[in-house]
């Protein structure tokens, strides 16, 4: 078993704030990881720094054995790292599938608004994305409302959706920031099994998430972050019972979400 995702005594400084502070892991490739902490522990930095959406201010990240920490992010998602937002970015004017389709253009763009703007190469190359597309579509289940209005589907069909653009592009890896956030029980579960598919297509995932039922029954290894800090690393069940992970979560007893 070989990591896929190395982080090196990573720091991330705001100003006056630092939002992650010497962090050291590994993300094993054929796995799902997960990542938590209580709310501001760091953990959507952490993402951004492995997007490549900004660059750590100190430490190293490597992808495959290669130093990813220095690339612009279209860069990091051409060698397969993908993911979805805690905050949707979902074009709400857009059809479903031509959501799925923006994503696609991702790869040889900066950024999703970019991507957003331009225009396929040829009706062959637009031919090829839809299929493409549509196979993601029908992965998640989404296939037959390919041509709905994003704008007018429920929270739960939007994360669908989000998780539908980010697989498009065929990662290695997939990064999930509260891919169940604002989700039923029925969705969640339903998002856990999707989640277990996808890493059964040889995809490994790595996730940010409050929901403890889920990340506890999902992740082979969770790590844990409290005030940017790494303060845990080991399976659930190591994970459930630690001292200091108990500590973090009790301290911030005024956030329902995060008991453990
Ligand atoms: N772009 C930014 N500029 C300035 N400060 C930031 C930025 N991003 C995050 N921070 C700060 O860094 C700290 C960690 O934030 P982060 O969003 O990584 O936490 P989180 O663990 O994802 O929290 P949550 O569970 O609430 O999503 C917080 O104090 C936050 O205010
Ligand atoms: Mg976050």
């Amino acid at each position: 078993m070989s990591s896929l995702l190395e982080v090196r005594s990573v720091t991330k400084q705001f100003g006056g704030v630092i939002a992650n502070k010497d962090v050291s892991f590994t993300v094993e490739e054929g796995q799902i990881t997960g990542l938590i902490g209580p709310n501001g522990a760091g953990k959507s930095t952490m993402f951004n720094m492995a997007s490549s959406i900004f660059p750590p201010s100190k430490g190293e990240i490597e992808f495959r054995g290669k130093r990813i920490d220095s690339l612009p992010n279209y860069k990091v998602a051409e060698l397969g790292i993908s993911r979805t937002f805690q905050n949707l970015q979902v074009f709400k004017r857009m059809s479903v599938i031509e959501n799925v389709m923006v994503g696609l253009h991702t790869k040889t763009s900066s950024n999703i608004l970019s991507a957003a703007l331009k225009l396929p190469h040829s009706r062959k190359e637009e031919a090829r994305m839809y299929d493409e597309a549509m196979n993601t579509l029908e992965f998640v289940g989404m296939d037959s409302m390919c041509d709905v209005i994003a704008g007018s589907l429920p929270l739960g069909k939007l994360r669908l959706l989000e998780l539908a653009r980010a697989l498009a592009t065929n990662p290695k890896l997939l990064l999930l920031d509260e891919i169940a956030a604002g989700l039923n029980h029925g969705e969640t579960l339903e998002m856990a099994n999707l989640i277990q598919k996808i890493k059964g297509k040889n995809v490994s995932v790595f996730v940010v998430e409050h929901d403890m039922d889920l990340v506890m029954s999902i992740c082979n290894k969770i790590i844990v972050l409290d005030q940017g800090e790494k303060i845990a690393e080991g399976t659930p069940k190591e994970i459930q019972n630690h001292e200091k992970v108990i500590e973090a979560y009790l301290g911030t007893a005024d956030n329902e979400e995060a008991t453990i």
